[in-house]
């Protein structure tokens, strides 16, 4: 049986060769911008955590900070960046990481959560995966339990998934 996808779902606009030839862009901007459509992905992301003990959302800088803000709000928890190098002004851990068309780090607050914690990490597209295995490890670092992940896109045939850690959860709105 196929599962139809949600209405909200038309609102992602592939963009061909950027940022670099050879790569589909997913651009989410023109879901951000319908007010129905982004609260109706927003509430399908918070469903996979409800009912669960969650202490805060750790969104990954750019995007992951969009739904990772809004799922925070939607579910009465802290907000907690992963946040690209050199902004974040107090003591910071940092991971250094390497992407389909580049190499990058995050950094995180090394007191931006309490050891223990149970947070879900937020992005919005799981492509290669070497963004959010390096948000992994840069939390964990910290001591806080990461009950899971969750992404709007999931680009298959990336690798991505296949590099996450069997067993933890890895939720996925769409797959493409
Ligand atoms: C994009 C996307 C994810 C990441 C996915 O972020 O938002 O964070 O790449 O790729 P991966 O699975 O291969 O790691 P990017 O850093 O390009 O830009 P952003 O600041 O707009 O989020
Ligand atoms: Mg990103």
């Amino acid at each position: 049986a196929t599962v139809a996808a949600p209405t909200w779902a038309a609102r992602l606009r592939d963009i061909a060769d950027f940022p670099k030839p050879g790569i589909l862009f997913k651009d989410i901007m023109p879901l951000l911008a319908d007010g129905d459509d982004f609260r109706a992905a927003i509430a399908a992301m918070c469903a996979r955590w409800r009912g669960q003990r969650l202490d805060a959302v750790v969104g990954i800088e750019s995007r992951g900070f969009i739904l990772g803000a809004a799922m925070a709000h939607e579910l009465g928890i802290g907000f907690v960046p992963v946040r690209k190098p050199g902004k974040l002004p107090g003591k910071v851990l940092r991971e250094e990481y390497t992407l389909e068309y580049r190499s990058d780090c995050i950094e995180m607050h090394a007191d931006a959560l309490p050891a223990g914690a149970r947070v879900a990490v937020i992005d919005d597209v799981l492509a290669t995966g070497g963004t959010l295995v390096a948000a992994l490890a840069l939390v964990r670092r910290l001591g806080v339990d990461v009950v899971g992940a969750g992404v709007l896109v999931e680009l298959d045939g990336l690798g991505g998934r296949g590099r996450w850690e069997a067993g933890l959860p890895l939720h996925a709105e769409l797959v493409y």
